[in-house]
C-alpha cells in the first residue's frame, strides 16, 4: 500500500523547492559592449545553456545582424541537443520585444553587436543587467569610456540597471595571470558605472570549438572551462 499523504508532501516540497530556485531570479540579461570580438556571443550561449541545464525556460535573443548566435543555434537544433533553448532574432528597437518575452520566459539572454548598437541602448532600458565582456587589451579597455557614457544615459530611464565587466580570454600563464588581472581591475575601477565580476574566462580552445557544434563548454569534458562558466552563472544569477 502506498502512503499517498507522504507522497503528496514529498511532491509539494519538491515542487516548491523547484519554484523557489527559479522564482525571483527571472531577468533580462544583455551581453553587450562596444568592442567586436570580446566574447559576447560566447558568453551568451554558454550562460543560456547553463540556465537551461538548471531547468529554466530560456530565450536567447540574437540582436546582432551578424547572426552568430543564430548559426550556433541552428547547429544545436540540427543535432537535437537537450536542453532546448528558444531563439528569436530581433533588431533595432528591441525594448518592447524584450518586455513581452519577459512575461513568457524565466530568462532572456540577449546577444548584441559590438559597436555602439541601438540594440544595446534600447535593450538596456528594460534589462535587469548588462554583462560587458572585455579582454585585458588596451583596445578593449578603451571602449569602456563609451560604455560608461551609455550606461549613465540608459540609467536615466532604467535606474536599477546593473552593469558588470567580465574579463574574457585571460591568460592561462600563471606567471602573467596576477599582473593581467590587476591591470584589468585597476582600469575598471576608473568607471563608477561598471562593476567588475570576480569570474574570469581564460583563453581556451574549447570555447572556439563548441561554437560550430551548437554546444556549450559545460557540455564538454573540459572541467576548467566548465568551472569558469558555472562561476559566472552563480555570480550573476545568485543561485
Ligand atoms: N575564452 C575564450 N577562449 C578562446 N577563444 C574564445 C574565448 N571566448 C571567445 N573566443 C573566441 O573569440 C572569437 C570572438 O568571440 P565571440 O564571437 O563570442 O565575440 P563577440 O564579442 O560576440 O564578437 P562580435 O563583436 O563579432 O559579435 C570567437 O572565435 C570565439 O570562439
Ligand atoms: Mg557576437
Amino acid at each position: 500500500m502506498y502512503d499517498l499523504t507522504a507522497f503528496g508532501h514529498w511532491f509539494c516540497a519538491l515542487f516548491f523547492d523547484f519554484r523557489e530556485q527559479h522564482q525571483g531570479i527571472e531577468m533580462i540579461t544583455i551581453i553587450g559592449c562596444n568592442k567586436g570580438g570580446a566574447a559576447k556571443t560566447t558568453t551568451a550561449i554558454n550562460l543560456a545553456v547553463a540556465l537551461a541545464e538548471k531547468g529554466a525556460d530560456v530565450c536567447l535573443v540574437d540582436a546582432d545582424a551578424q547572426r552568430s548566435a543564430s548559426r550556433w543555434y541552428a547547429e544545436r537544433e540540427a543535432s537535437e541537443k537537450k536542453p532546448q533553448i528558444t531563439l528569436i532574432e530581433k533588431r533595432d528597437n528591441i525594448s518592447a520585444t524584450l518586455r513581452s518575452l519577459d512575461e513568457k520566459y524565466d530568462h532572456i539572454i540577449v546577444d548584441v553587436a559590438g559597436r555602439n548598437s541601438r540594440e544595446l541602448i534600447t535593450g538596456g532600458t528594460v534589462a535587469h543587467q548588462i554583462i560587458a565582456p572585455h579582454q585585458c587589451s588596451q583596445l578593449d579597455l578603451d571602449t569602456m569610456v563609451e560604455l560608461q557614457q551609455q550606461i549613465v544615459a540608459i540609467r536615466d530611464l532604467n535606474p536599477e540597471l546593473k552593469v558588470y565587466c567580465y574579463q574574457t580570454m585571460a591568460t592561462t600563464n600563471p606567471l602573467l595571470q596576477g599582473n593581467e588581472r590587476h591591470e584589468f581591475l585597476e582600469y575598471v575601477s576608473e568607471f563608477d558605472a561598471l562593476t567588475p565580476l570576480q569570474s574570469v574566462a581564460c583563453y581556451r580552445k574549447v570555447y572556439r570549438d563548441v561554437m560550430s557544434l551548437g554546444l556549450s563548454v559545460i557540455e564538454t569534458d573540459n572541467l576548467k572551462a566548465k568551472e569558469e562558466v558555472m562561476s559566472l552563472y552563480h555570480e550573476v544569477f545568485g543561485c
